[in-house]
């Protein structure tokens, strides 16, 4: 059970850092952080940057990125802790967010545990690119 939750700033950047060098399997899905500098400047633009902990292990990650008007969705469970629920857990904090009605991620095609879980909590398809989908979810249009 996730009973921990740390917002990521300046300080604590490491914490992060050591999440994704520790996690590669993961990270072959999620590659925000292999397209971009991890930086104080690129987590300014974050509306959420959290690491989830069960006890004193990190389980997970999340974001909502804010680029422009858009506000964007990243998720990455660690790779000893997948298919526990944790997945779901970050999803709702992450939807829950009050200055987030309308969330978009990308996914890759492939993907297909990322896709059932964005599914399940709502996201639809709204554009097909050649190897991934642009998915959304909207508050008052989803349960
Ligand atoms: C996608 C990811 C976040 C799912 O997290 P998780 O903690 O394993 O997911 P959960 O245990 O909470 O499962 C929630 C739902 O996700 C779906 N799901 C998760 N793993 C799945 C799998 N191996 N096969 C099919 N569906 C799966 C199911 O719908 C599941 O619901 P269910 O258990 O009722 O069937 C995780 O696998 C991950 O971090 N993958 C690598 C990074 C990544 O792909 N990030 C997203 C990039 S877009």
């Amino acid at each position: 059970m996730i009973d921990k939750i740390i917002q990521i700033g300046e300080e604590n950047q490491f914490l992060l850092k050591e999440f994704l060098l520790a996690n590669p399997i993961a990270r072959i899905n999620f590659r925000y952080f292999e397209k971009r500098n991890l930086s104080p400047y690129l987590l300014n633009n974050h509306i959420v940057t959290n690491l989830y902990y069960e006890g004193i292990v990190c389980v997970g990650y999340g974001h909502l990125d804010k680029d422009h008007d858009i506000i964007w969705l990243g998720i990455m469970v660690s790779d000893k802790h997948r298919r526990m629920g944790f997945g779901n857990f970050i999803m709702n904090d992450l939807i829950s967010n009050k200055n987030a009605d309308s969330i978009y991620l990308s996914v890759d095609k492939t993907n297909l545990s990322a896709i059932n879980l964005y599914i399940k909590k709502g996201f639809k398809i709204m554009e097909e690119k050649s190897d991934i989908y642009i998915m959304r979810h909207h508050k008052s249009k989803s349960k």
